[in-house]
C-alpha cells in the first residue's frame, strides 16, 4: 500500500487573558524574579480563570486552527486531545471539544504523553491520514496547569501555565509534509514528575488532599539532565529518519521548560541560536502546549515559509520525548 503524504494545513492558538509576573509570585512563596528569571529564563506566564477548563482553551484554539485552514467543524473525522489536565478523568476533553465545536459524531478521544502530548498526536493522526483512512484531523494540546499546581511550591508554581495550541492535519499534494516522527517513553523515570493521587493507584479521599498528593511533585533537577539528554537523542533519530543534518534545519521550536535545556540542547546539536522559536518568557511551560502555541506563534509571525525544513522536540513526564520534522 502506499502512503500518503501528510501536512499541517493551519494552526491556531490560545492563552488566557490572566498575567501572572515573576513580581506577583514573589508575594506568594519564597522566590525571586532574579532567581526565576536566571534559572528557567520566564518572566510571566498566562494562568486561566477559575472557571477555564482544559475544552475552553482547546475550543479557542481549535477554532483558529479550523479558520486558518480552512475547514468547517462538521468536515473533520477525528479530534485528539493531547492533555494532562483534562476537564474530569473521563469523558475525554475531544468528546466535550467535539460538542462545542458542533463536529459530527467522529472519533474523538485524549491522549496523555504529558509535554510530548502535541507531538505524539500529531504522529497518531498522520497515520490515519497517510494510510487514507481519514482526511481531516484536529490536533489539540491544552493545558491548564496552574489547577494541578500547588501554589504553596516554589519548586513547580514558577514553572507552570496555562494554554493551548491546535493543528488541522491533511493529505499533501505538494512538497509541505511531515518528514519524520521519532517517539520514546521510558516508564524508569515516571517518579520525576507525577500527580501521585486521584487515580487507581490512590483515589482522591481527605487523607490525599490533605497530603497535597493531588498536586504535581517534581524532581526538577534529575528532570533537567534526563531532559536534554533525551531532546538530544530524539533529534538526532528524527533527522536521520529524514536523511537530515542539522544544518538543514531551517527554524527549530524546543519544548519551553527551561531556557538552560534549549540552550543546552541547541549548543550540542549545532543548531544557530536565531533559529530557535522562544516563548517561555512570556507563556512559561505549558506542557503539551508549548510547541503546539509556539508553532502557530511561528506561523502567524511568518517565521516559517514555505519550503523550509522546522523541528518540533519535546521532552515531558512519563517520561516520554518526541521529535518531528516537517518540511512546510
Ligand atoms: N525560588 C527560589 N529558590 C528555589 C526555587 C524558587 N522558585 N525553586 C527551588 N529553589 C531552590 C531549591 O530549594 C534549592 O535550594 P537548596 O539548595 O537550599 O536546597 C535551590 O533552589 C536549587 O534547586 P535545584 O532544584 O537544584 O535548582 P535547579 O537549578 O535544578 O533549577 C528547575 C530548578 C526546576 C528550574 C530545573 O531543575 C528545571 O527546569 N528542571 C526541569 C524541569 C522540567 O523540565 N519539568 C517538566 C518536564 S516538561
Amino acid at each position: 500500500m502506499s502512503l500518503r503524504k501528510v501536512k499541517i494545513a493551519g494552526t491556531g492558538s490560545y492563552i488566557p487573558q490572566r498575567v501572572l509576573t515573576n513580581a506577583d509570585l514573589e508575594r506568594m512563596v519564597a522566590t525571586s524574579d532574579e532567581w526565576i528569571s536566571s534559572r528557567t529564563g520566564i518572566k510571566e506566564r498566562r494562568i486561566a480563570d477559575e472557571n477555564e477548563a482544559a475544552s475552553d482553551l482547546a475550543y479557542h484554539a481549535a477554532r483558529r486552527a479550523l479558520k486558518n485552514a480552512q475547514v468547517k467543524p462538521e468536515d473533520l473525522d477525528m479530534i485528539i486531545v493531547a492533555t494532562i489536565t483534562p476537564d474530569m478523568i473521563f469523558p475525554a476533553t475531544a468528546c466535550i471539544l467535539q460538542e462545542k465545536l458542533g463536529a459530527r459524531k467522529v472519533a474523538a478521544f485524549d491522549l496523555e504523553a504529558a509535554c510530548s502530548g502535541f507531538l505524539y498526536g500529531l504522529t497518531v493522526g498522520s497515520q490515519f491520514i497517510a494510510t487514507g483512512m481519514y482526511d481531516t484531523i484536529l490536533v489539540v494540546a491544552s493545558e491548564t496547569l496552574s489547577k494541578i499546581v500547588d501554589w504553596q511550591d516554589r519548586n513547580t508554581c514558577v514553572i507552570f501555565a496555562d494554554g493551548a495550541g491546535a493543528a488541522v492535519i491533511g493529505p499533501s499534494s505538494d512538497s509541505g509534509r511531515i518528514i519524520s516522527s521519532y517517539l520514546g517513553a521510558d516508564g524508569g523515570g515516571a517518579d520525576l514528575v507525577k500527580v501521585p493521587a486521584g487515580g487507581s493507584r490512590l483515589p482522591a479521599s481527605f487523607q490525599t488532599v490533605q497530603n497535597r498528593q493531588h498536586y504535581m511533585k517534581m524532581k526538577g533537577n534529575e528532570l533537567f539532565k534526563t531532559a536534554v539528554r533525551a531532546m538530544i537523542h530524539a533529534i538526532h533519530a528524527s533527522l536521520e529518519e529524514g536523511n537530515l543534518k542539522s544544518s538543514d534545519v531551517d527554524y527549530f521550536i524546543p519544548h519551553q521548560a527551561n531556557m538552560r535545556i534549549i540552550d543546552a540542547v541547541v549548543k550540542k546539536v549545532g543548531l544557530s541560536q536565531d533559529k530557535v522559536h522562544i516563548n517561555l518568557e512570556q507563556c512559561g511551560n505549558m506542557s503539551a502546549a508549548s510547541v503546539a502555541v509556539g508553532l502557530d506563534e511561528a506561523v502567524r509571525g511568518k517565521k516559517i515559509k514555505k519550503g523550509d525544513k522546522v523541528l518540533l522536540t519535546c521532552f515531558g513526564g512519563g517520561v516520554t520525548w518526541a521529535s518531528i520534522v516537517i518540511e512546510w
